[in-house]
């Protein structure tokens, strides 16, 4: 049974609209304020979920006394100020992925998190859907035998529009932060920190990567073959390949077909999961989960992996020497 959970949400843009819609299916979830950088977009947002409480602002949010946790739906550069803005007066949070732009912003938070001893978790959607989690009860039960190679892609053709999101250095566009956070938090949630990496990016016109293909290596002989991308569209596929069996998720990041166990004399078994909802509320089932149980993090997705993650694709631009300008004058 799920805690009742109060939402505000921070930052009523298209993936809000999303998360808005997931609430719906959730045990408990009332969706109780939103927060605008404009009141009248608070106030738009509103009147389209029936939402009482609109906050012309971010601190306003924040201090509602009738909300338990906030969804950090912003662009990526302001996370790390917002999350800190909302756990600073006691919320819960729910931030968007990637957690941050970078591993040391992702440290405050999680600093913040642990210091107030306030619930926070990157909403990393796909890992609570119900594919991953049969992939989790398929390697916990030893079906797959060892997992040594994992191959994950996430690549998605934008149109061109150079100040998007996707593609603008000032929101921390490109590939990686966008979609390539996907297989990378994928890679790490089944064999761990890599040991060491490379990857080869093409940095476009604005300045931000378009696409690229990683190679993660760990300790005990695990590799990751990731890519990921933002103008050419290719299949969003995993391959999970264990010293037994092998799994394979069409539409992975979707999480709303299945997936396919392949053993080791080629015959394979589809096995059909369903979604309920849109798949947004997965990740707020978590959240209810935990703060039920009084946890301060969830196991599923642990702030140290996120953290880790972030490292990992720091690394990665280091390699391709990719900054963006929020981090080469911060405020
Ligand atoms: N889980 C998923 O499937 C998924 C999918 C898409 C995106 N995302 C993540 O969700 C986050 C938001 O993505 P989105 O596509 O929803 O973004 P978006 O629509 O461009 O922006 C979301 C909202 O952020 C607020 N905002 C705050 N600072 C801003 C700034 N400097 N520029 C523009 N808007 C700003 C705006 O609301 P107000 O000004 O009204 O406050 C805006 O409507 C990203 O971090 C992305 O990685 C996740």
């Amino acid at each position: 049974m799920n805690k009742s959970i109060r939402w505000g949400i921070m930052g009523p843009g298209r993936i809000a609209h999303k998360f808005a819609k997931g609430l719906v299916v959730v045990d408990g979830a009332e969706l109780t304020a939103v927060g605008s950088r404009s009141i009248d977009r608070a106030h738009a947002f509103a009147d389209e979920y029936h939402i009482p409480q609109r906050c012309g602002s971010y601190e306003d949010l924040a201090e509602q006394g009738d909300v338990d946790a906030i969804y950090v739906a912003t662009p990526h550069p302001a996370h790390a100020e917002n999350a800190l803005l909302c756990l600073n007066a006691g919320k819960a949070v729910l931030c968007e992925k990637p957690l941050t732009v970078n591993a040391a912003e992702a440290r405050r938070v999680v600093d913040a998190a642990r210091q107030n001893s306030v619930f926070c978790m990157e909403a990393m959607w796909s890992r609570f859907a119900p594919p991953f989690a049969k992939l989790r009860e398929l390697i916990a039960t030893g079906t797959l035998g060892e997992v040594r190679m994992v191959h994950a892609h996430f690549c998605f053709r934008t149109g061109w529009y150079p100040d998007s999101r996707t593609l603008n250095p000032d929101l921390a566009g490109g590939g990686l932060l966008d979609v390539g956070v996907y297989p990378i938090s994928f890679a790490s949630m089944l064999l761990g920190r890599p040991t060491h990496m490379s990857g080869s990016a093409h940095i476009g016109e604005t300045g931000v990567d378009e696409q690229a293909g990683m190679v993660l290596g760990y300790d005990g002989g695990g590799v990751a073959v990731l890519s990921c991308g933002v103008r050419t569209n290719a299949p969003k596929t995993i391959t999970v390949c264990g010293t037994d069996a092998m799994v394979q998720i069409e539409n992975a990041w979707w999480g709303d077909r299945g997936l396919t166990l392949i053993a080791a004399d080629g015959e394979s078994q589809y096995m059909p999961l369903p979604r309920v909802g849109n798949g947004y509320n997965y990740e707020a089932e978590e959240v209810a989960r935990c703060l039920a149980d009084g946890k301060l993090e969830s196991d599923i997705m642990p702030l140290d992996e996120s953290i880790a993650v972030m490292e990992t694709m720091d690394e990665l631009r280091r390699q391709w020497g990719l900054t963006y300008p929020c981090e080469r004058n911060p405020q």
